[in-house]
């Protein structure tokens, strides 16, 4: 922490270890997330303070109801505290309107969701470029951008793509994009492997790994499996709005090394034999139509 070197870099591109040091990205400080139902109060965070610093990979784990996406959903600015303070870069943000979080959020985060929340009438190119609109790139750069996010995460070929053209795999990645296309320093993902067979889940890690190590983001996914955490550098661990556990993964996997190792079904080969896969009962989640 006493290595400021790193401070005058951009933070989107301070190198490495978790603490780093200079500025944290992410600080919180006693965040409480109280939802009122009337006549009921949920304390879905009760005083979480927490520090995540540029360049960190960290896995959110916990049971369900433990207040995960509470968390993910205030980190992200798409909800705020409802007491503490939540600093990104710095900048108090837990006091800001709708309005400034959004504007926040497109310059700076990238969200992932476990249903990917693609639009099925729109191409993979046309969903990638949605942000750029509202963050207001010029109308001759958005397609330009799009297609660099589709090459970020290996789905150049399928920029024409619908997402019901797509395996769930693909999809994610399609999302993936989506949430790097207005080039964010913090990217979030919430159950993004929740809803993908275990070989998709590690190609899907993979590309978190090569974006957090080879482009210097910030990573943070929500997951429950603790085989998907082994690829972060650092986990904690929720229980009933709490904290229970901030720890430094030991024997960290690589998915680009771990992939090999596994069993191919080769997503690719579904174009060749189309008819075959649509008629089998197949767990990848591959659809085609
Ligand atoms: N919008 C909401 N309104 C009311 N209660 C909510 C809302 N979102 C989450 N909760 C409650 O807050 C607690 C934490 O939920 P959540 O953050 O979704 O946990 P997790 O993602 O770990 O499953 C749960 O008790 C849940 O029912
Ligand atoms: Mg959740």
């Amino acid at each position: 922490m006493d290595d400021r070197s790193a401070a005058i870099l951009p933070s989107s591109f301070a190198p490495g270890p978790a603490t780093g040091g200079g500025e944290p990205t992410i600080r919180l400080e006693n965040v409480q997330k109280i939802y009122d139902l009337g006549e009921v109060q949920v304390h879905a965070l009760r005083g979480v303070s927490l520090q995540i610093y540029p360049g960190e990979f960290v896995a959110v784990m916990g049971a369900s109801g433990s207040g995960k996406s509470t968390l993910m959903n205030i980190l992200g600015c798409l909800d705020k505290p409802t007491k503490g303070r939540y600093f990104l870069d710095g900048v108090d943000v837990s006091g800001l309107s709708k309005r400034e979080l959004a504007r926040i959020r497109s310059k700076k985060i990238g969200f992932v969701f476990q249903q990917f929340n693609l639009l099925s009438r729109t191409t993979a190119l046309e969903n990638v470029e949605l942000p750029t609109i509202y963050s207001g790139v010029p109308i001759a750069e958005r397609e330009k951008r799009a297609r660099e996010a589709l090459v970020r995460v290996g789905l150049a070929e399928r920029a024409g793509h619908f997402p019901s053209q797509l395996s769930g795999g693909q999809q994610q990645r399609v999302a993936i994009a989506r949430a790097l296309v207005n080039d964010p320093s913090l990217l979030l993902a919430d159950e993004p492997t929740g809803n993908l067979d275990s070989r998709t889940s590690v190609e899907i890690m993979d590309i978190f790994q090569r974006l957090n190590e080879e482009h210097g983001l910030t990573v943070i996914i929500v997951t429950h499996e603790a085989d998907i955490a082994q690829y972060a550098k650092r986990a904690l661990e929720f229980r009933d709005g709490r904290m229970k556990k901030d720890v430094a993964i030991q024997d960290r996997l690589i998915a680009s090394e771990v992939l090999p190792t596994l069993p191919s079904p080769d997503e690719d080969m579904v174009e060749g034999i189309a008819g075959v896969a649509a008629g089998s009962a197949d767990d990848s989640g591959i659809r085609v139509r």
